[in-house]
């Protein structure tokens, strides 16, 4: 039976405290999926080293962030849950692919356009070869679908794509990916400036998941919103109050219609404190579950060496058909 289910993998990279945005974009469609799927989620640790990082908060963060998986819902029996550098595979597929990656290609990723702007002193090699190791992942594992928030659709299709290529010069080796975004939380948007995504390194307009709930409740207490004080969904028009439907909605299951009658006719105050303590009520179970994981090393280091092992042994497999099939030499 379970080798009939169809393959998931999806990463967050420890590169700042998991947020609003990558819970609802991410880890809520992996916890709704897990049963469905055989699953495998990564800590991509390798990823964040695309951007200079404090070695001893990287360090804390892989284990935070591997507690708060769980935390959210991710069971480990279940599911196979791993630090990406445990597993060599992933930088050995990761250079074989880089030679059926065209510079091109790569240049038209938004993300790196991006990110090279926001890091203008250090664009590295390995900022723009990211979405390359990032096909290692999906590919070493024969995954058949990518759940993801909106803005890693494009490293999904570039997966695809090399995919492809190297599916056509040497026969069939890689499933093909698909990308699953969820229909709300695709794209949270940050509080204070709503035009921009949610981002780890926005505090002030950021809700992190193991926040207290009275820095979230003041957080949405300031939600920038509008001068029309009208709970209605409207993207381009209304930022900002659209973005809180979003997060209301994705929190408590409730449809954008169902909202807009709920607020019809109330003030802009009313509206941000529900949909604060909403959020608060959403994430209160995951951060007590945290803590409590966390004072517990010796559980969370076994979830992450038999994970590894597990990841492995499939990643293994993969990388000996791709070894033998561009002519290396076995040993
Ligand atoms: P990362 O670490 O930036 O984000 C992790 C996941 O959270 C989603 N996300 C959001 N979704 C909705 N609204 C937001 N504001 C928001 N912010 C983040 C992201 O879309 C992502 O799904 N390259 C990836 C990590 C990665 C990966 C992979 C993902 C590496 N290898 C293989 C899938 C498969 C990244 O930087 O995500």
């Amino acid at each position: 039976m379970e080798n009939q289910k169809k393959r998931i993998f999806s990463g967050i990279q420890p590169s700042g405290e998991l947020t609003l945005g990558s819970y609802m974009g991410a880890i809520k469609s992996w916890v709704n999926l897990q049963d469905q799927y055989e699953c495998v989620y990564c800590i991509v640790d390798m990823h964040a080293i695309t951007v200079r990082q404090v070695p001893a908060d990287l360090r804390r963060r892989a284990l935070e962030q591997l507690a708060q998986y769980i935390a959210c819902g991710l069971d480990p029996e279940k599911n196979i849950m791993f630090i990406q550098s445990h597993v060599p595979q992933h930088a050995e597929l990761s250079w074989v692919l880089s030679c059926y990656t065209q510079f091109g290609e790569l240049s038209r990723m938004t993300q790196f356009k991006q990110k090279s702007q926001q890091h203008a002193d250090n664009i590295t090699a390995g900022l723009f070869t990211y979405p390359v190791l990032m096909a290692a992942d999906i590919l070493l594992y024969q995954t058949d679908l990518v759940p993801v928030g909106a803005d890693q659709k494009q490293h999904v299709e570039i997966c695809r794509d090399i995919a492809q290529r190297f599916n056509g010069v040497y026969s069939e080796t890689f499933t093909l990916p698909e990308p699953f975004i969820p229909k709300m939380g695709a794209r949270v948007m940050s509080l204070a400036s709503p035009e921009n995504k949610m981002s780890k390194s926005d505090p002030g307009g950021c809700v992190y998941l193991l926040e207290k709930p009275e820095d979230i409740l003041r957080k949405f207490k300031k939600a920038v919103t509008d001068s029309e004080a009208a709970v209605r969904f409207d993207p381009a028009g209304k930022p900002g109050v659209s973005n809180l439907m979003q997060i209301y909605a994705a929190a408590t299951g409730k449809s954008l219609e169902d909202i807009e009658a709920e607020f019809d006719g109330q003030g802009y105050g009313i509206f941000k404190e529900t949909v604060g303590e909403a959020v608060v009520e959403l994430l209160r179970p995951f951060r007590e579950e945290t803590q409590r994981l966390l004072a517990d090393k010796a559980y969370l280091e076994g979830v992450y060496r038999q994970g590894a092992e597990r990841a492995s042994r499939i990643a293994g497999r993969t990388l000996s058909k791709v070894y033998k099939k561009v002519g290396f030499l076995p040993r």
